[in-house]
């Protein structure tokens, strides 16, 4: 799909900066996952997790740290995992690999089943087809494993982008049936913002939880948040990587998670 390849040669502009952007960060923090994250997640030791839209690795290293058994992170960006295996390196860390693939293209290429698939901060978006995903992610999954996504909420992109840095709403996109948006830059959050087309598709909260549903997973719960995990301009940080507009708290949900688990 042409869209994939525009957003594969995107994301590759952007991970050498990406690298050096998070090597400072993982060797500053104790670890670089926020709070919500890492409250829902629980207890993770001697657990194995795959990583999906792992970008270059560094949220999965600080999974990692977190006691894991094995780790494994899957990107689609030929130099995000380059650059993973490079952090990885760095920090010497055990138990860890990184694999180059569509995220959808991955059903039957990795026969093990993990107690963890977990996916974070900016992944659904760049995915054009949830059904798929979704089987991909059960097929992922141990009988007793779960699932879980935090990820931004889909309502935050119907908004004018550029007057929300400003507390202005207008409607500028489809919440419902978006069809994919064509974008000319990428990056801004841990590189310079650079010149690369890229294709999101906006999906909304009913079509991820129902593409979990028809693939056999049971939702063990949706959480709404009003912090967002990136500064979307004039925010305040109210927690490790978690910002939020003063004034707006509890006004609209910003981010989501999602934790589901096979069928039983
Ligand atoms: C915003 S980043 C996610 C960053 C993530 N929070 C992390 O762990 O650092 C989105 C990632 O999705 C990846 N991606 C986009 N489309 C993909 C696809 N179809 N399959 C696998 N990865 C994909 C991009 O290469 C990029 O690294």
């Amino acid at each position: 799909m042409d869209e994939i390849n525009k957003n594969k040669a995107a994301w590759n502009l952007i991970a050498k900066d990406h690298y050096h952007t998070f090597k400072k960060k993982l060797a500053e923090m104790e670890t670089i996952i926020n709070d919500n994250i890492l409250n829902e997640l629980g207890d993770i030791k001697n657990k194995t997790l795959i990583h999906l839209q792992c970008n270059t690795g560094a949220d999965t290293i600080s999974l990692s740290k977190r006691g894991l058994k094995k780790a494994v992170g899957v990107d689609l960006a030929n130099e995000n995992i380059f650059y993973a295996n490079k952090l990885k390196n760095d920090f010497k860390m055990n138990n860890l690999s990184f694999i180059e693939s569509n995220v959808l293209e991955l059903d039957g290429k990795i026969k093990e089943k993990f107690d963890i698939v977990f996916t974070s901060e900016g992944v659904l978006g760049w995915l054009p087809d949830l059904k798929k995903w979704a089987r991909v992610v059960k097929s992922l999954l141990k009988e007793d494993g779960f699932f879980y996504v935090y990820d931004s909420h889909p309502i935050l992109h119907i908004w004018d982008e550029v007057k929300l840095t400003q507390k202005e709403f207008v409607i500028k996109y489809d919440y419902f049936n978006a069809s994919a948006d064509k974008g000319m830059e990428i990056g801004g959050y841990a590189s310079e913002v650079k010149r690369g087309e890229n294709y999101w598709w906006n999906h909304s909260l009913s079509d991820i939880i129902n593409a979990l549903i028809e693939a056999g997973l049971r939702i063990e719960y949706l959480h709404e948040f009003d912090t967002l995990f990136w500064n979307n301009g004039g925010m305040k940080e109210v927690g490790r990587t978690l910002f939020q507009y003063e004034g707006l708290e509890n006004k609209f949900p910003m981010s989501y998670s999602i934790k589901a688990v096979h069928k039983k």
